[in-house]
């Protein structure tokens, strides 16, 4: 099954089910200055938990399901192994309390809690062809009590003890986003070893200063991660070959069939991320969101220059617009787009050039820790060359910058700080 009937089948499934399909938010939070980017799907809904907005007036159900915009920028340095993106999407039903009925039979608008939302999830995906490998459940810790109610409908679903596996905080308990928000334990729903869906039932309530205060109605949250999704779908080697994305992929492979596999995956999440990004507004800049978004458009920069396809870039940006436009409108703007990239790589284009010409006469590979902060350091300020572009191109040498290395450049950077401050 293709990507697109999944997501009409996932919408469809939870419609019936009474609940209300809302379009995917923007990937800058409107209401929410506690997050750079929107990171999850509940996002959107924190106040519907919090009962500061009512669901039935808004929506007309306790119950909603959307198809979420994602970015998260904890990822980004991990971006090019088998499973780490920037941008991405998440399927999820939510539950707003409080709870009228949680019978999986039951089809109406009224607030669900572990049971029904388990039980869906559990049809869902067995509808799909799919057998999960074990999934788990919150242990208990912190005062907080074991999940004995997710435990048990797990069990009424003929999974035996050893197939529900029991963590701690760190793995089965989630959120708030940002400073301050609803979290609550989890149920993980694990196949081929992959944590294909994120159950949280939201109980709590963490306050900025960090403490738990029970919500006055616990609600659902779940997520799913599409790319995930498909990959165990499709049954492909990573999420990469999932038809997520095509045609970027074959695109680029036609013009690189050799490229580094690393490489590859930095490009297709790079491109789908800046293309994503640039189409809910932001704008490359030194600060925060504008931040990131120059960083992902300048290590695209490199990749596609480095394997020398750069002049490929606006097919590879149309191959994202025409795989999503249809069911993301905003994305529908090539124009913009290009121009927001042109300028950036018009920008640091000067700077790249001179920079690769500099690494490459200056680094050898057998510099010891210290040398190479000193060498880095002066390609930086010196000829501009962006730390993270000099550790792109050390890594593509197969060499992992150490922690010693950094500080060493961290140090003669504040130095140098000083100095041009006091000039
Ligand atoms: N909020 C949870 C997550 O992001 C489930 O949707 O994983």
């Amino acid at each position: 099954m293709k990507s697109e009937e999944i997501r009409q089948y996932f919408l469809e499934f939870f419609e019936k089910r009474g609940h209300k399909i809302i379009p995917s938010s923007s990937l800058i939070p409107e209401d929410d200055p506690s997050v750079l980017l929107t990171t999850a799907g509940m996002q959107q809904f924190k106040k519907y938990f919090t009962r500061e907005k009512d669901p039935i007036k808004d929506f007309g159900t306790q119950r909603v399901a959307s198809i979420q915009k994602c970015f998260r920028t904890t990822d980004i340095e991990e971006i090019g192994d088998e499973r780490h993106l920037s941008f991405f999407e998440m399927l999820g039903n939510f539950s707003f309390g409080p709870i009228v009925n949680d019978d999986p039979n039951d089809y109406g608008i009224g607030g669900y809690f572990k049971k029904a939302s388990i039980n869906w999830a559990y049809e869902f995906l067995k509808s799909l062809g799919l057998k999960i490998d074990y999934v788990s459940v919150f242990k208990g810790e912190n005062n907080i009590p074991f999940d004995e109610e997710s435990y048990n409908v797990w069990i009424s679903l003929g999974f035996k003890k050893e197939d529900i596996k029991k963590f701690g905080k760190e793995d089965n308990f989630w959120g708030p986003t940002g400073e301050e928000g609803p979290c609550g334990p989890t149920t993980e729903i694990y196949i081929d070893n992959i944590e294909v869906w994120n159950l949280v039932f939201n109980e709590y309530y963490q306050t900025a200063d960090k403490k738990l205060e029970k919500l006055k109605y616990p609600g659902v949250d779940t997520g799913m991660g599409f790319e995930r999704l498909m990959k165990v779908l499709q049954k492909t080697p990573t999420i990469f070959e999932t038809d997520l994305f095509e045609p970027l992929r074959t695109y680029v492979l036609n013009e690189k069939p050799d490229i580094a596999e690393r490489d590859l995956r930095i490009i297709l999440d790079h491109t789908r991320g800046a293309v994503f990004l640039i189409a809910d507004g932001v704008r490359p800049s030194n600060l925060e969101r504008g931040y990131i978004l120059r960083r992902i458009l300048r290590r695209l920069m490199l990749k596609l220059k480095i394997w020398d396809i750069l002049s490929k870039k606006d097919v590879f940006i149309k191959a994202v617009i025409d795989k999503f436009k249809n069911i993301y409108k905003e994305i529908d703007n090539y124009d913009k787009i290009k121009e927001v990239i042109d300028k950036e790589f018009r920008g640091f284009e000067k700077t790249l050039e001179r920079g690769l010409r500099e690494f490459n006469k200056r680094i050898n590979g057998n510099e010891k820790e210290e040398e190479l902060g000193e060498k880095l350091f002066v390609l930086y300020t010196s000829f501009g060359l962006p730390l993270e572009i000099s550790k792109e191109l050390l890594k593509n040498m197969n060499i992992e910058i150490t922690e010693n290395s950094i500080n060493i450049f961290n140090k003669l950077f504040k130095e140098h700080q000083k100095i041009s401050k006091n000039i």
